[in-house]
């Protein structure tokens, strides 16, 4: 059977079921400044909906290793077995201070890919850089100067290096990237947390943003690598790691260089799904809608078979 038979049209409807359970049961905890509790209830929730899902699944990016992660851990089986053998990338809530803060941007987010097609990547920081479609394969590197490559998309994007801004982690560690990027002229839209919807961002037009550059986790850079295998763009990653204990993770894994840039092709080699719930509304998607009787919810949904991007608002009646 072929990858897009595989990955059937059905199955991308009922992952949505999956993002937008996790996000009804994060939003609840929005605001409450308890992380661990929200990511416990988005964590729950997506673990039961799996269970209902036509799926032979294996999550190869979840919530930690065995001994550490009671449930979405890595290897578990999910699904009820029958159906396709997919890989599951997953984060029931991305942005879990986002949520705990009540701060725009939180999101629950899945990828079903093709079994043995996401890259295992350990729960480590990854250097990353990420433009959006239609440009030249490596027109922007990982390893060039922040300035040459917001020169070369400039100069790919026929506009002068003032016209691009450049998303980035608000953090002490990209003090040096933020100072280069703003000396090209180029603007720096600064987020606090939330990176795979700043990757996704460069290849969406209404965002403004253009480029992606800087270290989050690299869970987190798989699962925009698999978006942007759905809607077109390019991610670089260099998994980067700061102890010997987390460069023995990636080798139980199976990573044999540990040194590798990754393309995303590289990461998200086969056909995939890509779904996200908004939990709190940010630049992807709009949050969980509290009204007297429903609670509505919006959920983006991408395939990379058919290139179809779809936004399900669904409302879900209030439980007496
Ligand atoms: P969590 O939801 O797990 O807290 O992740 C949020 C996030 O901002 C990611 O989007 C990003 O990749 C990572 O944290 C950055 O890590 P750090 O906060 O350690 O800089």
């Amino acid at each position: 059977m072929s990858d897009v038979a595989l990955l059937n049209r059905t199955l991308a409807i009922e992952v949505a079921r999956v993002t937008e359970a996790a996000a009804l049961a994060a939003y609840k905890l929005a605001g409450r400044g308890d992380e661990k509790a929200a990511d416990q209830a988005a964590v729950d929730a997506m673990r039961r909906a799996f269970d209902k899902l036509e799926i032979d699944g294996t999550v190869v990016i979840g919530e930690g290793e065995r001994d550490e992660a009671p449930m979405l851990f890595i290897g578990e089986k999910v699904g009820t077995g029958r159906g396709p053998k997919v890989d599951i990338a997953l984060d029931p809530l991305e942005g879990t201070t986002l949520t705990a803060k009540s701060m725009p941007g939180a999101m629950a987010v899945v990828a079903l890919a093709v079994g043995g097609t996401l890259l295992h990547a350990p729960d480590v920081y990854m250097d990353k850089i990420a433009i959006g479609g239609g440009y030249p394969a490596g027109v922007v590197d990982l390893d060039a100067d922040p300035a040459d490559n917001i020169a070369a998309l400039a100069k790919a994007k026929g506009v002068r290096a003032e016209q691009i801004t450049a998303c980035i982690l608000d953090r002490p560690r990209h003090e040096k990237i933020i100072a280069a990027v703003r000396k090209t002229g180029a603007a720096v839209r600064l987020i606090t947390d939330g990176d795979v919807a700043g990757v996704i961002d460069t290849a969406e037009a209404h965002t403004g943003v253009d480029i992606y550059i800087g270290q989050g986790g690299a869970p987190e850079g798989v699962l925009a690598a698999a978006a942007l295998r759905c809607i077109g763009g390019q991610i670089q990653g260099r998994l980067v790691f700061k102890t010997d204990d987390e460069r023995m993770r990636a080798e139980r894994l199976g990573l044999k260089d540990l040194t590798r840039k990754y393309t995303t092709a590289e990461m998200a080699s086969g056909d995939v799904i890509f779904a996200s719930t908004g939990v709190t509304t940010g630049s992807m998607l709009t949050g969980v809608l509290d009204t007297a009787h429903h609670l509505t919810t919006e959920t983006v949904v991408m395939r990379s078979a058919t290139g179809t991007v779809r936004w399900i608002k669904t409302r879900h009646p209030k439980l007496a």
